[in-house]
């Protein structure tokens, strides 16, 4: 179990200059999944879940215009769209920061005059004025050099780099490369999966540059406290706001109760933002570090990459529409490997659907409710405890290793450890034939394991887990029991009372050709 008393889970803040596609739902589906765990586990109060949308910089400046929009009404509406996105997903975020939001714009200020008074690890300013000369691409606000293009383009997006020359606040990363190696090789700033934190460490030992910190021509941005001539650079304005959503500039507590993050998730692509310059950007500014950052691989679709131009970006939605929220949501955490890449396509969410979930799990629930409703009158039966050694003790492993492995965000060998158990409830009921005779001992241990899988699942499908439970305490003095129970107390064995009143409701997954 984690020895934290809180649990301070974010996602990447949002580019606004296009729809939200399934990349950003797969981060955000996660974060929920944590956020759900850790709300169960140490109380609602003590887990603070952050989301949100990236709104300013040329990207979307340049989107707006493309769009004949004007900027703040474009910003609103792309910003909406995620929220609106977010609830349909069953995403239950605690706050929902806009770059563009009062609050962030004087926390970023406020961060930028500590950087101006503040030495770093080596006594230089942290801070300092210069000229940029080199390239710049747009797509990912990002200045490159000419070693990282392919053939003249920026590899992620295929666009030739602006060429820059331009006056710019720099910081001097450079001071930070030993500290930064030291923290992230003895995990005082731990980088999972170990790869990648790997490549971090390797790309530390080539040395690190200074980086631009603001931008002269882009207006669209937070002016420079002490420059008016410049807006902060966009990628220094997103990452703050880790620190504005905690209360970094406000004159309420939650800073001390809040910071430093447990953990930013995200995708492959922004970590060097996270694990490099944020914690860097953080020791000049004498705030504490963030414990863990979780890089997790990208997704193809059909093998490919997923792409406008290719015409192949799968919109969340519409999954969603077409299989249900919390089929997509188990399908996305079971095939792919958390931290691997993967590869999205529907034909394998379609046989998911029929073997895991139509076949596997709604099929035991409505198996074990239909026979034991039949048999004792849709009550629980008394059992004699023949079996409930045995029981208590596989039960306990697999609760065991549930939080293990949840809390090493091993999510696909979570849904396997229960899927496995949720097989040998199906041969126990093949082996027994409890419509044969009557068994209640082995009724009993049937009802209780869908208990214990329904709340297992609820992180991860909370609507499924939520239906589950319902036919299992239809009355609602005993539901309510149940769910004023801890999730300690929801894990011993024989939390079922005999008595107990259930019943079999619909089913929990349509076939496909009836959807
Ligand atoms: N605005 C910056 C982040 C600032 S955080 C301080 C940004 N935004 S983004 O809209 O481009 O989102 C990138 C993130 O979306 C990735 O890190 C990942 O979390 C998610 N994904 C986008 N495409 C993805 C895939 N194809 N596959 C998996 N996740 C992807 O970068």
């Amino acid at each position: 179990m984690s020895t934290n008393q809180k649990f301070y889970v974010s996602t990447p803040i949002y580019y606004v200059n296009d729809q939200p596609h399934i990349g950003h739902a797969y981060t955000t589906i996660a974060a929920d999944i944590l956020a759900r765990y850790y709300k169960l586990t140490l109380g609602e109060n003590n887990v603070f879940f952050l989301t949100g949308t990236d709104e300013h910089g040329s990207k979307i400046a340049n989107a707006a215009a493309k769009n004949n929009k004007e900027l703040q009404q474009f910003v609103d509406e792309v910003s909406n769209v995620y929220k609106e996105l977010w609830q349909s997903l069953n995403i239950k975020y605690n706050y929902f920061i806009r770059t563009t939001d009062k609050n962030h714009i004087s926390a970023v200020k406020k961060f930028l005059e500590v950087l101006k008074q503040a030495k770093t690890a080596k006594g230089n300013g942290a801070i300092y004025e210069g000229i940029y000369q080199g390239l710049y691409c747009a797509s990912c606000e990002t200045f490159k050099k000419e070693s990282d293009l392919i053939n003249g383009l920026c590899p992620d997006h295929k666009v030739k780099p602006e060429s820059l020359k331009e006056k710019n606040w720099f910081f001097k990363l450079s001071d930070y490369t030993e500290l930064l190696k030291d923290l992230i090789e003895n995990n005082t700033l731990s980088i999972v999966p170990e790869t990648k934190k790997n490549e971090m460490l390797g790309f530390l030992n080539q040395g690190l540059e200074d980086i631009a910190i603001s931008r002269p021509n882009v207006k669209w941005g937070i002016p420079v406290p002490f420059d008016q001539e410049q807006t902060v650079y966009v990628w220094v304005d997103a990452l703050i706001n880790y620190l504005t959503a905690t209360g970094y500039n406000s004159e309420k507590n939650n800073f001390q109760k809040w910071w430093p993050a447990d953990l930013h998730l995200m995708g492959k692509d922004i970590l060097k933002f996270h694990s490099i310059i944020w914690p860097a950007l953080l020791l000049a500014a004498g705030i504490p570090i963030p414990k863990k950052i979780f890089a997790h691989g990208y997704f193809t679709v059909d093998g490919q990459k997923m792409s406008k131009t290719i015409g192949n970006v799968i919109n969340p939605r519409e999954a969603a529409q077409k299989y249900g929220v919390d089929p997509l949501r188990y399908f996305l955490f079971a095939e792919i490997p958390f931290g691997e890449d993967g590869d999205f396509s529907y034909k394998r969410l379609d046989e998911r659907y029929n073997s895991d979930l139509v076949n596997g799990l709604g099929n035991l629930v409505s198996r074990i409710l239909t026979l034991a409703g039949k048999k004792y009158n849709n009550k629980v039966p008394t059992h004699s405890k023949n079996n409930f050694d045995k029981s208590i003790q596989l039960n306990k492993q697999t609760w065991e290793n549930y939080h293990r492995l949840i809390q090493e965000l091993k999510f696909h060998k979570v849904l396997e450890n229960i899927w496995s158990w949720i097989k040998c409830c199906d041969e126990y009921i093949d082996k027994e034939k409890p419509w044969e005779h009557s068994k209640p001992d082995v009724m009993y241990d049937l009802l209780e394991s869908i208990r214990h899988i329904a709340w297992m699942l609820l992180p991860f499908i909370p609507e499924t887990s939520k239906k589950i439970l319902e036919q299992l305490f239809t009355d609602e003095n005993q539901r309510k029991q149940e769910y004023d129970k801890s999730f300690k107390q929801i894990a011993i064995w024989g939390g079922l009372a005999p008595g107990t009143l259930f019943e079999k409701k619909g089913i929990l997954f349509p076939r496909i050709s009836d959807l």
